[in-house]
């Protein structure tokens, strides 16, 4: 199988307990721990949180959207649009039942597709994000390139950094278990990534938290 493949067949099974990460009615030793050794996931949702804000009449493209996190909340926000794609289709229906839930399926769009191969047709959006993505690409340059291409405005994007410890052990867990390999991303890399995709501007936040890695904020405005 490619490794797109084992991505797409992890997040398939795994979708319930992928979602759970964010779940705030779960157990608080499941809270504590997601908060301690998952601490990047929700550092680098507050910075996607804060450099879309504010929200209110904007478009949103969510890619590997998931359960829907980032775009259901952005829609309660007043996002005016936002289509979530993702090629795993137990997270899509997560997605879906989690809008349904908080009154924002009419503002939200969820397509189960893998991203390179979508048309979207001549349809642009003010701000883009992918968050958790890229971890899983063997080559994120076209990706990269076609985000920013469909993008008036921000492009946000997360980028894990290798560290000896997290990033070893985390490597050898995803191959062992089937899910896929992971790919680890410099500060330097990124940057060249972002001038390469064609974006205007750019600049890397950092995830303070250990071997976590960088949102990219770029910007075609
Ligand atoms: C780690 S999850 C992150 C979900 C969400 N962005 C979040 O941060 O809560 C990664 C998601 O990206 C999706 N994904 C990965 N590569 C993709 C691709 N090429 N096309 C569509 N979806 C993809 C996976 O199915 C999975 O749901």
């Amino acid at each position: 199988m490619s490794n797109l493949g084992e991505v797409q067949h992890r997040f398939e099974w795994d979708a319930a307990n992928f979602a759970g990460i964010y779940d705030d009615e779960s157990s608080i030793v499941w809270r504590t721990f997601n908060r301690v050794f998952r601490k990047a996931i929700f550092v680098r949702y507050d910075v996607a949180m804060r450099e879309s804000t504010p929200p209110d009449g904007k478009s949103f493209l969510d890619i590997g959207c998931g359960s829907g996190v980032y775009s259901n909340e952005l829609a309660r926000r007043g996002a005016q649009r936002v289509l979530g794609i993702d090629f795993s289709e137990p997270m899509l229906e997560i997605a879906r039942a989690s809008a349904a839930k908080l009154g924002v399926a009419a503002k939200t769009n969820f397509v189960s597709d893998e991203f390179l191969k979508h048309d979207f047709g001549e349809e642009r959006f003010d701000i883009s994000i992918a968050m958790g993505v890229f971890d899983y690409l063997e080559d994120p340059q076209p990706f990269l390139t076609k985000m920013a291409s469909l993008t008036r405005g921000k492009v946000l994007a997360s980028f894990p950094r290798y560290s000896l410890l997290r990033g070893t052990a985390r490597r050898l867990r995803y191959r062992l278990t089937g899910r896929g390999d992971v790919f680890y991303y410099s500060s330097d890399k990124v940057s060249q990534l972002a001038r390469a995709a064609g974006l205007k501007k750019h600049h890397l936040v950092p995830i303070e938290s250990s071997g976590a890695g960088v949102v990219l904020v770029g910007d075609n405005s």
